[in-house]
């Protein structure tokens, strides 16, 4: 690492200091043909304008690195400093260094600004409205139709719904999700909201313990998501009475409407399959993140997406598949993000209804023991499967305490 860095820093003071060795083309190529383009100084006026300028290709009109560099700002020599830079910055520079991997030669990289603009741009805002926008809902949820009751009444019998290995797993899961939600939007949002109110200091302590708590957390997350996926998948595999609960809205806006399901309902298997495929998905890009470039996954992606012709389906031009080691990076920041984002939104729902939203959910994930009546009107399917194995093997239902 202290190689590395001492290896750029020496190389940027090079470049300071020595007007010849910037421009001669032994220390740092000058651009590539394919994506050469040197800055004018049309370009920069139309820059500090504010307009969008086009990066064009300078090279592939057929005139050598020399040729573009006449007559363009400040060129003394055969390549100047500006194509240099612009090298350096579009990644087409043939640079070597003593010791790191490719993302070592990246001294400077464009894509960095684009995700700096997402990051501090659209991913805090739509992510922010998304997370309230989910919380007003509910709030309007419970105002218009209330909390769910047991609309026969409890029964006063239970019956077991989940062992204490799946409510284990349940709370493993649901305690580190929280941790590493919590954590992360303090991450994003720390300079916008904690350091105006506490100062930058607390911030820079909050950030630090975040971070800290982000990526030790994340082994117990991926862990609880394997074994809740394992206990469960069999119970979550779609079948035709999701039609039906579908088609009912899984009577949740009407009283007294049941629609029959089986051990988890249509509702609830899109609440396990988002959890596993987006908590898989924030999994590998978080992976990716903790170790940075080794796990470069969004080029090879892209390709594959590119040949299903995925982005013309949705009207966008085919996704890079070269891409710096850094943009892999940062590509995998905002996808993790934006996902945790999704998936936030989902849960925040699924806490809602199992526990204020509907009377006698928490139980299953608390005791492990439902009241009978509950279990009929919400999954009467599963409860005549049980009483008939109970038949075999009585002491299934037993009478509350
Ligand atoms: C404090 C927060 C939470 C509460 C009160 C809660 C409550 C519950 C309850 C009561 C059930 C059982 C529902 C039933 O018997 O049919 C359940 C199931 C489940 N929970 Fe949670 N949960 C919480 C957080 C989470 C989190 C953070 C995740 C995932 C990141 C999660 C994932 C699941 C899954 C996948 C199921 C099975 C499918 C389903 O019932 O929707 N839960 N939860």
């Amino acid at each position: 690492m202290l190689t590395r860095l001492m290896a750029v820093v020496t190389l940027i003071a090079l470049l300071g200091t020595n007007p010849a060795l910037a421009q001669s083309e032994g220390a740092v190529d000058a651009p590539d043909a394919p994506a050469s383009d040197a800055t004018t100084l049309e370009d920069i006026l139309a820059r500090q304008r504010g307009e969008d300028v086009e990066r064009t290709n300078r090279a592939a009109e057929g005139s050598s690195a020399e040729e573009q560099a006449r007559g363009m700002l400040g060129t003394l020599g055969g390549a100047s400093d500006s194509l240099l830079w612009e090298g350096l910055r579009f990644g087409t520079a043939d640079i070597t260094t003593q010791a790191g991997g490719p993302a070592a030669t990246v001294l400077v990289q464009d894509g960095g600004m684009l995700w700096v603009g997402w990051r501090e741009g659209p991913l805090r805002t739509y992510g922010g409205y998304l997370l309230l926008g989910t919380i007003g809902l509910l709030a309007l949820f419970y105002l218009i139709r209330g909390r769910i009751r047991i609309d026969g009444g409890k029964a006063g019998t239970t019956i077991e719904r989940f062992k204490p290995v799946e409510r284990f797993a349940h709370w493993l899961l649901a305690g580190s999700f929280i941790l590493l939600g919590i954590t992360g939007l303090i991450t994003l949002f720390g300079r916008v909201f904690i350091q105006p109110l506490l100062g930058k200091e607390v911030n820079a302590w909050l950030a630090l313990g975040s971070k800290w708590i982000h990526n030790n957390v994340s082994w117990a997350f991926m862990l609880a998501l394997v074994m809740v996926f394992v206990f469960w998948v069999i119970h979550n595999i779609p079948n035709r009475t999701d039609i039906g609960w579908m088609l009912k809205g899984g009577g949740l806006f009407s009283k007294n409407s049941h629609p029959p399901a089986k051990k988890f309902n249509a509702g609830q298997k899109m609440i396990f399959w988002s959890v596993i495929l987006l908590g898989g998905s924030i999994s590998l890009t978080g992976l990716s993140l903790l170790f940075p470039f080794e796990m470069p996954m969004f080029a090879a992606t892209f390709e594959k997406l590119n040949a299903f012709g995925i982005p013309g389906l949705i009207g966008m031009e085919p996704f890079p598949t070269v891409l710096a080691p850094h943009e892999e990076m940062q590509y995998a920041q905002l996808w993790h993000a934006i996902v945790s984002f999704v998936l936030m939104a989902i849960i925040i729902a699924h806490i809602y209804i199992g526990s204020l939203g509907m009377e006698g959910a928490y139980d299953a994930m608390g005791s492990g023991q439902v009241d009978l009546q509950w279990a009929k009107e919400h999954h009467s399917l599963w409860v005549e499967e049980k009483q008939a194995k109970a038949q075999s093997a009585p002491a299934d239902a037993t009478p509350a305490e």
